[in-house]
């Protein structure tokens, strides 16, 4: 094996650089370790974005992965030089998580799930709208008024003392019109975008994203084939909400031919990771189920310390949520939409009409009868600690509720059966 080419630098087993003495005596002198090494392992940071990404994003592993992949590389200064530090194309049915990802990934680095920079592609149609995105050339009327939305300032907004990352998402890319294309163009390629007044915006220290549904329409058709031989099995799946490897494989290839057929290639070669979203099948549902109860009840805790109170849901009545918002095509979206019908809407009655008031414990079941939910009041004047204890602990009690003891009187606890949400 040729080791060291003569006269380039090479490490000698003292370890330090020294040039390479040429030729069979630098082979002799060296000392062979031959220790196997493991690329597949990451560092600590980027392995504690994966476990953060996965506690968020139920499903989508090659989406969690390849955004772990291209942090990697940004952190050890492995990125290209003069390109975005990654270019994603996520494409996949409406509900499925393609933005989520991206949100929950500024949220676990940047500690801000808002801290994307969202250009709807559908709304930059038109030149004069173009102008919304890079300003118009000096001299034009309104020009000092206008403030791009792509400066280097909105770029870099949510930059923290120590991660200097941007994330951009443009969505629906394919409704993109030339001029905006272009510009995106130049943004994957160099890192570059120039303002309406020749500014530069430096976009080498941001991860790019793109979504599209492209494609969808054969995704749904392969989920859901009306006619032919696969309809039966399809319904069968469809109810029991289950999507198989071989339909996954399927899916994904639909998708990515779908954008090899609408995009050039001069697109598609700048791009570094095409994921094909997958459809969330049941089990999954049922993940995100539990996620978004927690994200309600966080929401409760977040608006009013004196009006927070705590819900549990027994196990049949997350089962009519599921039902009533398992739909394969709709992804999430459907139950998230449950969610806020059959559970938010009538909770927001019971604080309004002041039948839930802070410290109280509601218990919600499900009426088989009715085909609805049940609300009980199961205890009253809970303690803060007392309901951080019912919740999950990816809920945050504010830290002020807890310094304060808000409703500190003792609780009255009528009919506990259980302590935590089953
Ligand atoms: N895989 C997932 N894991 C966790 N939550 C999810 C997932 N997919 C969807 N959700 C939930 O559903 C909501 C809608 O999903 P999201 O906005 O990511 O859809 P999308 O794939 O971007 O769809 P569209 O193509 O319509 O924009 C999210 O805000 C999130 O609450
Ligand atoms: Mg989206």
């Amino acid at each position: 094996m040729a080791i060291g080419l003569p006269g380039t630098l090479w490490r000698g087993a003292e370890g330090g650089r020294q040039t390479a003495p040429s030729g069979r005596k630098a082979v002799d002198k060296m000392v062979r370790l031959n220790i196997p090494l493991d690329p597949g392992k990451t560092g600590r940071e980027a392995m504690s974005l994966e476990s953060n990404l996965r506690k968020l994003i139920v499903g989508q592993d090659e989406a969690i992965q390849q955004i772990v992949n291209i942090y990697q590389m940004h952190l050890t200064g492995m990125t290209a030089p003069g390109r975005p530090i990654g270019n994603f194309l996520f494409l996949g049915p409406t509900g499925s998580g393609k933005t989520r990802i991206v949100e929950a990934t500024a949220e676990t680095l940047l500690k801000n799930p808002r801290a994307v920079i969202k250009i709807d592609c559908a709304e930059f149609q038109h030149s004069h709208e173009i102008a919304k995105l890079i300003g118009s050339p000096p001299g034009y009327l309104g020009h000092r008024e206008t403030h791009p939305l792509l400066s280097q300032e909105v770029l870099n907004q949510y930059h923290t003392e120590t991660i200097k990352l941007s994330f951009v998402l443009f969505d629906e890319i394919e409704k993109a019109s030339d001029a905006l294309w272009n510009l995106l163009l130049g943004i994957l390629d160099k890192a570059t975008l120039t303002l309406g007044d020749n500014r530069k915006v430096d976009f080498s220290r941001a991860m790019i994203f793109m979504t599209s549904n492209l494609g969808a329409s054969e995704m749904s058709a392969l989920m859901s084939p009306r006619l032919g031989f696969a309809a039966p099995e399809a319904r069968r799946r469809q109810s029991a909400g289950t999507v198989d490897e071989q339909l996954t494989g399927k899916i994904s290839r639909s998708g990515v031919e779908a954008a090899r057929k609408k995009f050039t290639p001069e697109f598609m070669n700048r791009l570094d990771k095409i994921v094909t979203f997958q459809p969330l099948g049941t089990d999954q549902l049922k993940k995100i189920l539990d996620i978004e109860l927690n994200l309600v009840q966080q929401r409760i805790f977040n608006t009013s310390t004196d009006r927070a109170f705590v819900f549990t849901l027994s196990d049949s009545s997350k089962g009519f949520l599921l039902e009533e918002g398992t739909d394969l095509k709709y992804g999430a979206r459907h139950l998230k939409r449950a969610i806020e019908r059959l559970l938010v809407q009538p909770m927001s009655n019971l604080i309004a009409t002041e039948q839930v008031r802070g410290g109280d414990w509601i218990r919600v079941d499900y009426d088989d009868s009715a085909r609805s939910l049940r609300f009980a009041k199961e205890a009253e004047g809970l303690p803060v600690a007392d309901m951080a204890r019912l919740v999950d602990t990816s809920v945050t009690i504010p830290s002020m509720a807890m310094a304060s003891g808000a409703a500190i009187e003792p609780a009255r606890i009528q009919t506990a059966k259980s302590s935590k949400r089953s």
